[in-house]
C-alpha cells in the first residue's frame, strides 16, 4: 500500500541568474545527469509548483563557511582510538573503523550544519518526528547514523516511554540527554549485534553516501525490529531542479548532484538513493509489508511565498552554507579536484544560494514499512 503526497512542478515565470559558473572537475559531460527521483509504483506524481515570493527578496542568511577545525569532547568511555580522527586539509573524519567511509567531517563546522537540518526536518513534517504509526508508548526505538543525535533526544523528549539508542560512526553527540536516551560507536554496515526482535521502531535518515549495501541495511533491521515493529528511511538527493527553469543545465547548483552522484561512485557508496529507488525496493526485498512512501520538495533559499517553505529554504540555505567546505571537501579530493579548484566552486554555489531568483529545490523521500506480525 502507498501513501503519498507528492508535490510538483509547473513551470512559472523563470528569471535567470547571472553568470555561467565552470565548477571545475568532472565536467557535465563526464557525469551523467542523474535522474528524476523515483516515487514508487503508486506514488502520485507532483501536483504543484512551488510559488516564489515576489518582489524577489534579499536571502540574509549569514553563510560564512570558516575552515577552522575543533575536535568535540567525547565522553569518558570512549576508547582512545575512537578519537583518532583522520585529517584532510584541516578538517577532521571519524576514526579508521573497518571498512567504514563517511564522507562529511565531524568537526565543528559540519555539526553545526546537521543540527540546522534537523531543524529543516522537523519544519518538513510540521514538528512531527516520523511518519510510520508507532505506538505512544513505544518502548526500543534504534536511530541509525544518528549524528549530533538531535532527532534521537528530540524522540527522547517526546516519548518518555522509549529508550532511545542512537548508533553513529562519530562521538559527535552531547552527553547531557535525556534519561532515557544513549549514544553509542557503532559502524552500521557490520553485521548488527543487536538482540533479534529487540526494537520496536528502527529510523534511518540521511545516511546517502555512507552504504555500500542498502539491501543488507534493510535485513539488519528487519531482524533486528520485534513482529509489527516498523523501520522508516528518510533520505535526500543532492541533485537540484527548479520548476521554472531557474536552475540551468550550466549552474553550479545543478553540478551539485552531478559531482555528488560521481564522488558516491567513486566511493562505492551511492549518493543516487532517491534516484535510484533503493528505499523501497530494499525495504520490500528485507519482508517488510505494509510499505508507505511520501515525497517532499525542499527548497534552498529564501525565495518560496509559503511561509513555511521560505523558513525552511532559509534554514537549509543556513546549514548547506554553513560548511560548503566540509560538505564538497572529501568527494572533490577524492575525484582529483584541488583545493582551489573547490574553492572557486564553493563561491559560485554561494552566489547561486543568495540569488533568490534561482528558485532551486531537492528532493527528499520517506519510506515507512512494518515487520509482519
Ligand atoms: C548526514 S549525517 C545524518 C545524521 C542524522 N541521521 C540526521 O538525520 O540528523 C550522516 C551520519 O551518518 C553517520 N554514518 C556514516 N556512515 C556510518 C556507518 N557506517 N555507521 C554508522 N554511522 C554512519 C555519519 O557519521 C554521520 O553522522
Amino acid at each position: 500500500m502507498t501513501d503519498s503526497k507528492a508535490e510538483t512542478v509547473a513551470p512559472e515565470a523563470s528569471e535567470n541568474r547571472q553568470g555561467s559558473p565552470d565548477p571545475g572537475r568532472p565536467t557535465a559531460a563526464e557525469i551523467a545527469a542523474p535522474t528524476a527521483p523515483e516515487t514508487g509504483e503508486n506514488a502520485a506524481s507532483p501536483a504543484h509548483a512551488i510559488e516564489p515570493q515576489e518582489p524577489h527578496v534579499h536571502d540574509e542568511v549569514d553563510d560564512d563557511d570558516p575552515y577552522d577545525t575543533d575536535d568535540r569532547s567525547s565522553t569518558a568511555s570512549l576508547s582512545s582510538s575512537i578519537l583518532e580522527y583522520r585529517t584532510l586539509h584541516g578538517r577532521t573524519y571519524h576514526s579508521n573503523q573497518g571498512n567504514a567511509e563517511y564522507w562529511g567531517t565531524n568537526d565543528e563546522p559540519q555539526n553545526e550544519a546537521l543540527d540546522i537540518i534537523h531543524h529543516v526536518l522537523t519544519l518538513l513534517l510540521d514538528g512531527e518526528l516520523h511518519r510510520a504509526p508507532i505506538s505512544p508508548d513505544v518502548q526500543k526505538v534504534l536511530d541509525v547514523g544518528t549524528g549530533t543525535g538531535l532527532w534521537a533526544i528530540d524522540f527522547g523528549d517526546k516519548y518518555p516511554s522509549a529508550a532511545v539508542l542512537g548508533t553513529d560512526l562519530s562521538p559527535i553527540q552531547p552527553s547531557w540527554v535525556p534519561p532515557n536516551v544513549s549514544f553509542q560507536i557503532d559502524d552500521c554496515t557490520q553485521p548488527w549485534t543487536f538482540a533479534p526482535n529487540s526494537f520496536d521502531f528502527i529510523h534511518i535518515r540521511w545516511l546517502f553516501g555512507s552504504i555500500i549495501d542498502w539491501d543488507a541495511l534493510y535485513r539488519e533491521a528487519f531482524a533486528a525490529l520485534k513482529p509489527g515493529g516498523w523501520i522508516e528511511s528518510h533520505e535526500a538527493s543532492t541533485q537540484f531542479s527548479s520548476d521554472d527553469g531557474t536552475v540551468t543545465e550550466d549552474s553550479a547548483m545543478a553540478q551539485f548532484g552531478k559531482f555528488f552522484a560521481e564522488g558516491g561512485k567513486k566511493l562505492g557508496r551511492s549518493m543516487t538513493v532517491l534516484e535510484d529507488g533503493v528505499q523501497w525496493r530494499g525495504i520490500e526485498a528485507a519482508g517488510f509489508t505494509d510499505i508507505h512512501e511520501e515525497n517532499f520538495k525542499s527548497p534552498l533559499g529564501a525565495w518560496p511565498k509559503d511561509a513555511k517553505l521560505r523558513e525552511m529554504g532559509q534554514f537549509q540555505h543556513l546549514a548547506t552554507g554553513r560548511d560548503l567546505s566540509g560538505t564538497l571537501l572529501y568527494m572533490g579530493n577524492l575525484m582529483g579536484w584541488k583545493p582551489d579548484e573547490l574553492q572557486i566552486y564553493a563561491a559560485k554555489l554561494k552566489s547561486e544560494f543568495k540569488n533568490t531568483n534561482i528558485h532551486g529545490y531537492y528532493w527528499q523521500k520517506i519510506v515507512w514499512a512494518q515487520k509482519p506480525r
